[in-house]
């Protein structure tokens, strides 16, 4: 069975991954660039820093911003974003996510958060969700971010379970990807057409529970 469950946090947890969106689109708009919810399925699970060089490609203006125009676009994003997080509660936690965190800590199976998001530790707080976790790995101290495997692998590592024993729970392309690279077996939330038809996905969180995550593991 498995030890450990490495979870993503927006889009997983809450639904932080909309404000993102909307935060990502109020800059590309004020920007002149457009950017849609099929441009943002590449967005999702992606750093602040990377998800601004796709915007900024994507509207064919890589090349004209400074170093210094990208870091305060980045601020105006992030500040935008935070304002809209402020009032996210216990009661802004996804269906069924309260009480897949009580049956992993009553099962003693670790819990990890692998998120990209430096806002994270905020977030739980917010939820008032943080001492379920027993790890959070800051995405700023790993080499890569999400497509590649390394935030997967530190949270197991940072809760003592081999990677191999660990359940990965992504709403991302990106996410998924980095979770298949690590060597843990992916849960998705989502929809196949976004997320691949190789995996287990469940349309929403109300459907995952500790006793699905033992089927899914019990069938791979
Ligand atoms: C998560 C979200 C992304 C976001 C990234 C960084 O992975 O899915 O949309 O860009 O975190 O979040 P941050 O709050 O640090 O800007
Ligand atoms: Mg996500």
């Amino acid at each position: 069975m498995f030890k450990g469950v490495l979870f993503d946090l927006d889009g997983v947890i809450t639904d932080t991954a909309e404000y993102h969106f909307l935060a990502w689109k109020k800059l590309a708009d004020d920007l002149g660039i457009s950017i849609d919810r099929a441009f943002n399925e590449k967005l999702k699970g992606v750093s602040r820093e990377d998800s601004l060089t796709l915007i900024l490609e994507h509207g064919n203006k890589a090349g004209e911003i400074s170093s210094e125009k990208f870091a305060e676009l980045a601020k105006v994003k992030n500040d935008n974003y935070v304002e809209m997080i402020q009032a996210i509660s216990p009661k802004d936690i996804y269906p069924g996510i309260l009480e897949l965190l009580e049956e992993l800590k009553a099962a003693d199976i670790k819990i990890a958060l692998a998120s990209a998001s430096k806002n994270g530790p905020l977030l739980l707080d917010k939820m008032e969700i943080s001492h379920f976790f027993d790890a959070i790995v800051d995405p700023g101290s790993v080499a890569a971010g999400k497509p590649a495997p390394d935030i997967f692998v530190a949270a197991a590592e940072a809760v003592n379970v081999s990677i191999k024993e660990a359940v990965g729970i992504e709403d991302s392309q990106a996410g998924i990807t980095a979770i298949k690279a690590s060597g843990s077996l992916p849960v998705g939330v989502g929809s196949p057409k976004d997320l691949g038809d190789d995996i287990a996905i469940v349309p929403d969180t109300s459907k995952l529970s500790l006793a699905y995550l033992e089927t899914v593991w019990n069938s791979k």
